[in-house]
């Protein structure tokens, strides 16, 4: 048997789809179209490429996007003084500071001072508290496009086991909030777990976030589990550079029901979900719905 394999690049297009929809009839309604602010520090390749991809996919949605690329050296005041700028801007609905920033900078102060109603990364304390209590406006990216592919899958997650491998406050920990949510029963697992592959074999639902190349084998799954990769691992064969994820895909489409692919699964939906965060800013901004 071989697993279904997710495209997560169609599905982020009809995700992309429905965002530029409501951002038409949003316009159309209040005359006001959302803007993306996307503040670069530095010249970190990966980031330059994200950064012009967020620009494009901004526009083809209806916003208006506004790049502001900081030298290296910026300090901290300056960033801060930017930040501080743009949300003051009425034109402004979503502000995203890319990550990672230099290492003189303070990431976590930066995005503190982002105002929680403009932080379309959902990675303010406030926007975090309120995706514990069930009302959050801003949903961080890459679980939200998770938690879009497993419900567009499986619809609610009532009676489901989950594991999430990995607790970083970007991907494992909301990606957890939002499975509860849906009403899954989840584990938290990390590096630091006993047998991990005992834990994994519970599971129908199996998210890998955890940073370490191909870990999740074939034989860690449970015959018929949805397994999505979150992985970005570059790893090298002979002289060539291969990107991989955190399950290895060869022997997982064997056991799995269905897989997310690296790349092409989960990475394309990121962008979408940012599309659809800097949608749900400007209208809760403007009192619509
Ligand atoms: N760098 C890589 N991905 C992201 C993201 O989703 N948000 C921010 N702010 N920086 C990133």
């Amino acid at each position: 048997m071989s697993a279904d394999i997710i495209d997560g690049k169609a599905f982020a297009a009809t995700i992309r789809a429905e965002v530029a929809r409501d951002t038409a009839l949003f316009r159309e309604k209040t005359g006001i179209r959302p803007g993306l602010a996307v503040v670069l520090v530095g010249n970190d390749p990966a980031s330059e490429v994200y950064v012009r991809n967020k620009g494009i996919q901004a526009k083809e949605a209806g916003f208006a996007s506004l790049e502001y690329k900081l030298p290296a050296d910026t300090t901290q005041e300056a960033l801060l003084a930017k930040v501080a700028e743009l949300n003051a801007d009425p034109q402004v609905h979503g502000i995203l500071v890319q990550l990672p920033l230099p290492k003189h900078l303070d990431a976590d102060a930066v995005l503190n001072a982002i105002t929680p109603d403009k932080d379309v990364d959902g990675f303010h304390p406030v926007n975090v508290g309120r995706l514990w209590t069930g009302n959050p406006v801003s949903i961080p990216c890459t679980p939200l496009g998770c938690s879009l592919i497993l419900r567009d899958r499986l619809g609610d997650l009532a009676g489901k086991r989950a594991i999430v491998i990995g607790r970083s406050n970007i991907v494992g920990k909301p990606m957890v909030a939002l499975l509860l949510a849906a009403n899954a029963t989840v584990t938290i697992a990390h590096s630091r777990s006993p047998d991990l592959p005992a834990l994994c074999r519970e599971a129908d639902i199996v998210v890998a976030a955890v940073g370490k190349a191909q870990l999740v084998k074939g034989d860690w799954l449970k015959p018929g589990a949805i397994v999505l990769d979150v992985g970005i691992n570059r790893i090298t064969e002979g002289d060539k550079i291969r990107l991989v994820g955190d399950v290895d895909f060869a022997s997982a489409v064997e056991t799995a029901g269905a897989i997310t692919p690296v790349p092409g699964g989960i990475g394309p939906m990121t962008i979408a979900c940012l599309l659809r965060n800097t949608l749900a800013c400007a209208q809760a901004l403007h009192g619509q719905p």
